[in-house]
């Protein structure tokens, strides 16, 4: 099993050797490793059963030493860099030479985000690399959102894993490409559509599907439990019990009234998205860990943050 702890320059020291650790950010947890050594981006994918076609996602402390993996950085990219980092924003620019080929899988683009995590930053400040950090989950299965998750799955894969505490966020970051030169949001995340709006003006959101790979990624069947997992929006106990079996429920406020508690996870009983967000996760893998014959959940608010949990939603429920 990994080492669980708060020893930066350990993990530092890891990550020099071209090892992977897990890291803390305020989204999910990734799994680290060295983005300008093939060997160990190799690694990473080796690591989460991951395939090379879907490139990987750069680290960096600030968006200055960033800026030689760039060849273009358009406006409207810096006015949203200025704006959201450190924080959940991922960009996708034209790359240079000094990015791999297999960490992009080939594109000639990179996705570089400045994490707003205080052990992130430190990490990512003491090693002369950008790191390549995957969230920390075997390919398709649900993002890990604590320490505790990332040595469930990975532990037995890596040596050491940096204690950061709960996400912050339990999203993955919205990712905005500017391939060609126009922003459009490819994957929903912890920044709502709205807010990038604000600042930049209206975008397109094209989130990828099997047959559009925008971000290549974003497969329609993702984020899934191992348990069959539907989303419905109504739900009554006469349904309930056509589905048949023993039937765990994923609700956005409130439970059930009448159906037993134990087998219902409420994600914020105060209706608030954050709260939900943060919980997402967590609760889908408490919920997977039951052995439930099958799982329903309830879509949340279609807004803000709202729309990257029913995003999540919909992709845990699509059959692989
Ligand atoms: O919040 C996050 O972004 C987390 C934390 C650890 O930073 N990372 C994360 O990485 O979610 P990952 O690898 O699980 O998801 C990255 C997504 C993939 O769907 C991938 O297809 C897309 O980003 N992506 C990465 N590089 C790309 C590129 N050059 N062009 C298009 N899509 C890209
Ligand atoms: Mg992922």
């Amino acid at each position: 099993m990994a080492e669980i702890g708060t020893d930066i320059e350990k993990a530092v020291a890891y990550l020099k050797e071209g090892k992977l650790v897990g890291m803390p950010t305020e989204t999910v947890y990734g799994l680290a490793g060295n983005a300008s050594d093939e060997k160990v981006v190799a690694s990473i994918f080796h690591t989460k059963d991951r395939p090379l076609f879907d490139p990987l996602i750069l680290h960096f402390s600030s968006e200055k030493v960033l800026l030689p993996f760039v060849s273009k950085f358009p406006e409207k990219a810096q006015i949203l860099s200025k704006h959201f980092w450190p924080g959940p924003l991922t960009l996708i620019l034209p790359k240079t030479d000094l990015v791999p080929d297999i960490t992009t899988a080939g594109q000639t683009a990179v996705a570089v985000r400045v994490p707003r995590h205080g052990l992130a930053l430190e990490l990512l400040k003491k090693v002369p690399f950008p790191v390549a950090a995957p969230s920390a989950n075997p390919f398709g299965y649900i993002s890990p959102t604590s320490a505790q998750h990332v040595q469930n799955q990975l532990g037995d894969k890596i040596s050491y894993i940096v204690d950061g505490g709960e996400c912050a966020i339990g999203l993955e970051s919205t990712i905005v490409s500017f391939k060609d030169g126009e922003p459009v949001v490819v994957r929903l995340g912890g920044i709502p559509v709205e807010h990038i709006e604000k600042v930049i003006g209206a975008v397109k959101v094209r989130l990828s599907q099997n047959s559009n790979p925008e971000a290549p990624g974003q497969l329609d069947s993702h984020y899934s439990p191992k348990t069959r997992f539907s989303v419905e929006r109504k739900l009554f106990h006469q349904l309930l019990k056509t589905k048949g079996g023993k039937v765990g429920l994923l609700r956005f406020d409130k439970p059930l009234t009448g159906y037993p508690d134990e087998y219902q996870f409420v994600l914020s009983p105060s209706s608030n998205l954050e709260e939900a967000g943060i919980n997402l996760f967590k609760y889908m893998r408490m919920l997977d860990d039951v052995g439930f014959d099958l799982i329903i959940a309830e879509p949340v608010p279609e807004v803000g943050i709202g729309r990257a949990i029913n995003d999540r939603l919909r992709r845990a429920s699509h059959a692989k």
